[in-house]
């Protein structure tokens, strides 16, 4: 269920005002903006399109060159809704993430010298925009941004552009926040719409944000978000066919009796027992694709790249695989389920330690993985219909969105959500419990 934007916040924001000065022309960006370019700033023409759209894909990002990778762990050891580290963040943060550089720069340096999740995104961003500029021309141009909650382009870098770009500041603009993690967790989702949240106010004059009729009134850019889809058709059916594939690798007559091990990045147990809603979203993934496979396989799913001494949700995926190779069942196809695209935890350490671990207690190059999402046709359609749906239906964000975690005592999240909830929603306070 979404929350839907409300008609008269959609007519203030195309009303003749903000196109006074304004070309009328505005031809799509096919290119990412590079420092520099000259960008056509955004025209709500008059004939009753809503576009320009900004379509913003979020995700956690990796260093693209091992230099980045310093300040990639000291962004990712700092935020306090990913890696909950107590009273001692600001002083074990840079601490752990100085530690742990060397190692993490090998294994960088080992998947051929830096993460390919940037190069992805905007491939997977842009084809989504060309799509959607044919399904949804009344949205259109979509133009394509990328923003990482640890690496580049990250949050403030992407709104700096879009600024840039001709959104907001006066003169109005629509954005989706598109989150990239199917499955909604407070550590990725909930922490990169915090950030949003933070740079907006930064960035769009924080006295607009006491009052949101007068944001509007201003200019402001005009946020919704797709927060979840764990779900969606287009996605499960996307898992279907990278999973069917690995599959066929296998001999016909053993086909059947290969086990599947699904395998998402773990998260703390103090965040579970908080009431995050992300393993039940993670399992909610899992069922529907093996639902996809008629239940052809038996299937596991475990959680893998723990970090610290603290306890996190298990089983882990490297006992979870020893174990099954151990007792003999060596036929074993992983599949990252929480990803969109290759990343250090597929390529690392899937690849490189999981599989090779399993070889060595003799598995015989049987355990296998299924392709990430990466540039998959499939995946791509299920991302425009995803996006086409939540602009053609005025969605502000899910209803779920606005439920906090039970144990949650973070003043943030409940600013952000009223924030993101607000841009559609009149009253929203019973929304943000
Ligand atoms: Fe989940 Fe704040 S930690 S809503």
């Amino acid at each position: 269920m979404s929350v839907q934007r409300p008609l008269q916040l959609l007519t203030k924001r195309a009303s003749p005002s903000h196109l006074q000065h304004r070309p009328r022309i505005w031809q799509p960006a096919r290119t990412f903006a590079t420092p520099g370019m000259v960008v056509p700033p955004v025209t709500q023409n008059n004939t009753g399109a809503k576009g320009p759209t900004a379509m913003v894909f979020m995700n956690m990002g990796g260093p693209a060159t091992t230099d980045e990778v310093s300040g990639f762990l000291s962004r990712l050891f700092a935020d306090a809704d990913l890696i909950p580290l107590g009273p001692l963040q600001n002083y074990l943060g840079p601490l752990i993430s100085r530690r742990r550089t060397p190692k993490i720069k090998k294994q960088y340096a080992n998947i051929g010298g830096g993460s390919p999740i940037r190069k992805w995104s905007e491939y997977q961003a842009e084809e989504m925009c060309k799509i959607l500029d044919q399904t949804n021309p009344e949205t259109a141009p979509h133009k394509p941004y990328v923003a990482f909650r640890y690496a580049n382009p990250l949050t403030e870098e992407m709104y700096g552009r879009l600024l840039e770009d001709g959104f907001g500041n006066g003169r109005g603009g629509r954005a989706v926040a598109f989150t990239q993690y199917p499955q909604y967790s407070c550590s990725t989702t909930g922490s990169s719409l915090n950030e949003l949240w933070k740079w907006r106010q930064r960035m769009e004059s924080p006295t607009r944000n006491q009052n949101l009729e007068a944001a509007e009134a201003e200019g402001s850019i005009k946020w919704s978000v797709i927060d979840r889809w764990p779900t969606h058709s287009g996605l499960i059916d996307a898992f279907a066919e990278n999973i069917t594939a690995a599959l066929e690798t296998y001999p016909k007559e053993i086909r059947d009796s290969v086990v599947l091990v699904y395998s998402a990045h773990s998260l703390p147990m103090s965040v579970v027992n908080r009431g995050d809603p992300y393993p039940a979203e993670v399992a909610a993934t899992v069922w529907a694709v093996q639902q996809r496979l008629g239940f052809k396989n038996a299937y596991r799913l475990s959680w893998q790249s723990q970090v610290g001494p603290s306890a996190w949700l298990g089983a882990q995926t490297s006992d979870t695989v020893n174990n099954f190779v151990k007792k003999g069942q060596k036929d074993l196809v992983l599949i990252p389920i929480a990803f969109t695209s290759d990343h250090i935890e597929t390529l690392f350490e899937i690849d490189q330690e999981v599989i090779h671990e399993a070889n060595e207690l003799g598995a015989e190059g049987r355990v296998r993985r299924a392709e990430s999402l990466n540039g998959s046709p499939t995946f791509i359609k299920a991302l425009a219909n995803l996006a086409s749906e939540h602009l053609a239906n005025d969605e502000v964000c899910s209803r779920q969105m606005g439920l906090r975690c039970p144990g949650c005592k973070n003043e943030r999240c409940l600013a952000s959500k009223k924030f993101f909830m607000g841009q559609g929603v009149q009253n929203n306070a019973a929304l943000t419990l």
